[in-house]
């Protein structure tokens, strides 16, 4: 007899097995619906660096990677002060945190681990009541109520926005909710009623929540504010309006929105990243598994599977809309996989989903201000052979704060441009051998532009309207020819130096079979570890059509045979798996990792990495999370000593009778008392020196 994944979780069961070398079998169905167990469905024929060394861009040409950083400070910083109450960082460079790495942390290990000097402490977990009457935190007994006002489940977008500063007293955080566990988030059970009410709270503990923070001093660890005036709930039922050319599309209209402006909440939030003016972007990932669709050529290159949902969610049972094979929800798909916004300090808001941006599996966005005010959002579409993006705006930044200025820059990502990037090595093909071993002129490097797909409101794709390219971007991206990546991650520029770095955090299926082969951007076969891209736009301008661009990492264990560090000689801490990218005041890279205990054995951790100097490319370890979780969401507070990570499904791989992780809390198994629960809970922690 074959078990449905969801009933073989209720009953108990563990999952089947789709993982394939690196993540666990419950993160690959429950978080993307065992995206790795299917063949990508980028099967176009792309080109990947054919003859390369006769048709490279001249790394001259357009500021090329290494050695490009004397130019690096030629315009505005990528984040000025918000225009709003909530203020971004000061532009003061501090002299970055001062720690000795820690060693690597084995997988089996269920506990934060910190550099010698420093403790942490939860901010909020999963369950903690938000508002004054809020329900207390009941695991056993959770129902869409009490989820809807408690934290939601698998944090992993971070901002700590210090009014004033970091060194402030108050704050706003901004947090969204990936996914759910199942397996670990309820009691088994077989009774209808309380599996549907289980679904129903998973939906709730989806989507994003906004929280004030206060604390005494700088320096101290934050606390969150419960029946704080903006603490928000925002969930996989909430409205979100529209916007954009592709808002009133046909493509977007269903029987219960026959105007295609209005959307019941976001899926899957992955990364994202805060606005100068003070609003957050996240962005939909995954959101196919939580569909079944008719079987299009368009549903199948978004992968949406046909007959039954991949996560084994099957939400349609409470909730019919997510059943696209009805007849009026047909479009639902079309709703999700973009970018939302949300501004933390209006809770009455409606936060908005950005047609403009396009529609991919948006790992996250991040904003860099251009040349001339016009803002440019980076986007990565996280799964095997995807592309990266970037939007630039039609209007142009208002950094003042006089009236309307907070207004406006709210609709800058309305209306822009739209390019995909093609990336060209400056190697002979030849000299990329799939092993990760440098060429011979000692980095894996080129130039590259970006293609366009919208330009000026028109389109640029032959045969797509500038609608059917927003909504079907991967399809729009396809027939321009853009460079199938290894997964990419998030896409962030660094605030002191303006160039961009891309985490690609691996691709089992580089080179096998009829897949793509390596190419400089993407050198090795079989990539388990991922690498880290650093693009130099031409002139240092975001808004520039053509950028250089060298691998800073490729990951692994030291020493191993096709790993890089930058040119740096000196120890390293092992990584792999890059995922989110932050700064610290320096412009030092922090990188936090997804996917270490199923490539090298190691709990997940936080890195951060020197870029300029001798020392550029020394990698080293700050923390690392408990047992079966990933580390996200990272923010560096270097000038008030302060780290923050959310930490992701710790536990996964466990069941509620046989929880594996117990992580903040480690009262005693199933205990529950005092606010603590002797089960794992995603949280939002803060490392801070000891006193
Ligand atoms: Fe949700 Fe691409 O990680
Ligand atoms: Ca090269
Ligand atoms: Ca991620």
């Amino acid at each position: 007899m074959t078990i449905a994944p969801e009933n073989r979780r209720l009953l108990g069961l563990a999952p089947q097995s789709h993982a394939r070398g690196k993540r666990s079998p419950t993160t690959c169905l429950l978080k993307c619906g065992n995206q790795c167990a299917h063949d990508a469905p980028n099967t176009t024929a792309n080109e990947y660096f054919p003859d390369v060394a006769t048709r490279a861009l001249s790394r001259r040409g357009v500021l090329g990677g290494v050695g490009a950083g004397a130019l690096a400070l030629a315009i505005a910083p990528a984040t000025p002060a918000a225009a709003g109450t909530v203020a971004a960082a000061p532009a003061g460079r501090g002299n970055g945190l001062r720690f000795s790495p820690i060693a690597p942390v084995p997988a089996t290990v269920d506990a934060v681990t910190v550099p010698d000097g420093y403790t942490w402490k939860a901010v909020i977990r999963w369950g903690d009541p938000l508002f004054d009457d809020s329900p207390e935190f009941d695991p056993a007994n959770q129902t869409r109520a009490s989820q809807e006002a408690q934290f939601g489940y698998n944090c992993d977008y971070l901002d700590i926005i210090a009014i004033g500063g970091q060194r402030g007293r108050t704050a706003l955080g901004v947090v969204n909710h990936e996914y759910t566990n199942e397996n670990i988030m309820f009691p088994p059970t077989t009774d209808p009623a309380r599996i549907e009410e289980n679904k129903r709270v998973a939906m709730a503990a989806h989507g994003l929540t906004v929280l004030e923070l206060r604390r005494q001093a700088p320096g101290q660890p934050w606390e969150y504010v419960r029946g704080a005036e903006r603490n928000r709930r925002i969930t996989a039922q909430t409205p979100f309006a529209v916007d954009g050319p592709a808002a009133g599309h046909p493509l977007l209209r269903t029987a219960a929105d026959p105007v295609g402006r209005t959307v019941l909440g976001t899926l899957n939030n992955c990364a994202g990243g805060t606005t100068p003016w003070g609003t957050v972007l996240s962005g939909e990932e995954n959101f196919n598994q939580y569909f079944v669709a008719t079987s299009t050529a368009e549903t199948r290159r978004y992968g949406i599977p046909s007959t039954v949902s991949s996560s084994g969610r099957n939400w349609w049972t409470v909730d019919p809309r997510f059943d696209a094979r009805q007849p009026g929800y047909e479009n639902e798909v079309n709703r999700f996989g973009w970018i939302v916004e949300v501004d933390p300090e209006d809770p009455t808001s409606t936060p908005v989903k950005h047609t403009a941006l396009g529609r991919f599996k948006h790992e996250g966005a991040t904003i860099r201000v251009g040349r001339g005010g016009r803002v440019v959002a980076y986007s990565g579409d996280d799964e095997r052979f995807e592309y990266i993006y970037k939007f630039v705006s039609a209007r142009t930044y208002r950094d003042d704060e006089g009236p309307g200025a907070r207004a406006h820059n709210k609709t800058l990502l309305s209306e822009g441009d739209l390019y995909v990037a093609k990336f060209t090595g400056d190697s002979p093909a030849a000299e990329i051998d799939g092993t990760g071993k440098l060429p011979t002129d000692g980095a894996f490097d080129g130039g590259g532009e970006w293609l366009p797909l919208v330009v000026g409101g028109e389109s640029k794709v032959p045969g797509m309207s500038v609608a059917e390219v927003l909504v079907l971007t991967r399809l729009a991206a396809d027939k321009v020819g853009a460079t199938k990546m290894d997964r990419p991650e998030d896409v962030e520029p660094n605030p002191v130096t303006g160039k961009v770095y891309v985490a690609l955090t691996n691709n089992t299926n580089r080179g096998v079979g009829t897949n793509a082969g390596a190419d400089e951007a993407n050198p090795r076969i079989t990539n388990r570890e991922g690498h880290v891209l650093e693009l130099t736009e031409a002139g240092n301008d975001p808004t520039a059509l053509t950028f250089g661009w060298n691998l800073l990492l490729v990951c692994g264990t030291p020493g191993r045979t096709g790993t890089y560090f930058g040119g740096y000689e000196g120890p390293v801490s092992p990584i792999s798996c890059p995922d989110n990218v932050a700064f610290d005041s320096t412009g030092a890279l922090w990188i936090s990792t997804d996917g270490q205990p199923g490539s090298i054995g190691l709990d997940d951790a936080l890195h951060r990495v020197t870029l300029e100097g001798p020392d550029r490319g020394k990698v080293e370890q700050f923390l690392a999370v408990p047992r079966d979780a990933e580390t996200c969401g990272p923010v560096i507070h270097d000038q008030d000593g302060l780290v923050f990570v959310c930490v992701q499904h710790p536990g996964e791989d466990g069941s509620w009778a046989a929880q594996r992780s117990f992580f903040p809390d480690y009262v005693a198994p199933g205990a529950l008392a005092g606010g603590n629960w002797g089960g794992p809970r995603p949280s939002v922690v803060q490392v801070y020196r000891e006193r």
